[in-house]
């Protein structure tokens, strides 16, 4: 299967807002904190292109014979934190990465994550790729770790009041 990488284009926006919408179902199925994907799929995509506007970002799209099968949705980003080394303050981050059913386990991940590492290779001071994901996501947190990214950090949340 030949797997072609390419920018968005506005005709793939239906594609991503189905991606959106079954992401965030997956993350929902894992954490009581998630919003129904319905409710969020087209807002957060417009949301996702300003932020990209603004922050060197980008959504790449994986083709397979000139149809959508995945994307993966990347910028900068900048914290202050004055405890942390200059190029973990300034990084790559990977927002939101997704590959359609049929395609799954097929090298679709693998191949927008080195078309990631390729597009921040222009920005010289980028060191460094991050990503949050859902500890329960249990099969995204395997592909992540399959493709050399390791745990740094883990958010943990308790509920004080009802
Ligand atoms: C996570 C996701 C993007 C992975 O996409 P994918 O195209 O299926 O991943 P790939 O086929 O490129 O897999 C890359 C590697 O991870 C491995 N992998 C994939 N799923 C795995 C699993 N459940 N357990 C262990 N390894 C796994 C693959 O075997 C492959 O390794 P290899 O190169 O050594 O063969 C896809 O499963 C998905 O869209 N999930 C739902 C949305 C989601 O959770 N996104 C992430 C939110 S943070």
């Amino acid at each position: 299967m030949e797997i072609i990488v390419t920018p968005y284009v506005d005709s793939d926006r239906p594609f991503v807002i189905e991606g959106n919408i079954d992401l965030q179902d997956t993350e929902r199925d894992v954490s009581e904190f998630c919003l129904p994907g319905i409710q969020i799929g087209e807002i957060y995509l417009d949301h996702l292109l300003k932020l990209n506007a603004q922050n060197f970002g980008t959504i790449l799209v994986a083709r397979v014979e000139g149809r959508a099968v995945g994307f993966i949705g990347c910028r900068i980003e900048n914290d202050e934190s004055i405890t942390t080394t200059d190029e973990a303050n300034r990084y790559g981050y990977i927002s939101d990465a997704w590959t359609d059913h049929p395609y799954r386990n097929r090298g679709v991940f693998k191949k927008l994550s080195k078309a990631v590492e390729d597009y921040f290779m222009q920005f010289p001071e980028i060191k460094i790729i991050k990503l949050n994901v859902l500890i329960g996501n249990e099969s995204a947190v395997a592909t992540y770790r399959n493709n050399g990214y390791k745990t740094q950090e883990l958010v943990l949340a308790k509920r004080i009041r009802s």
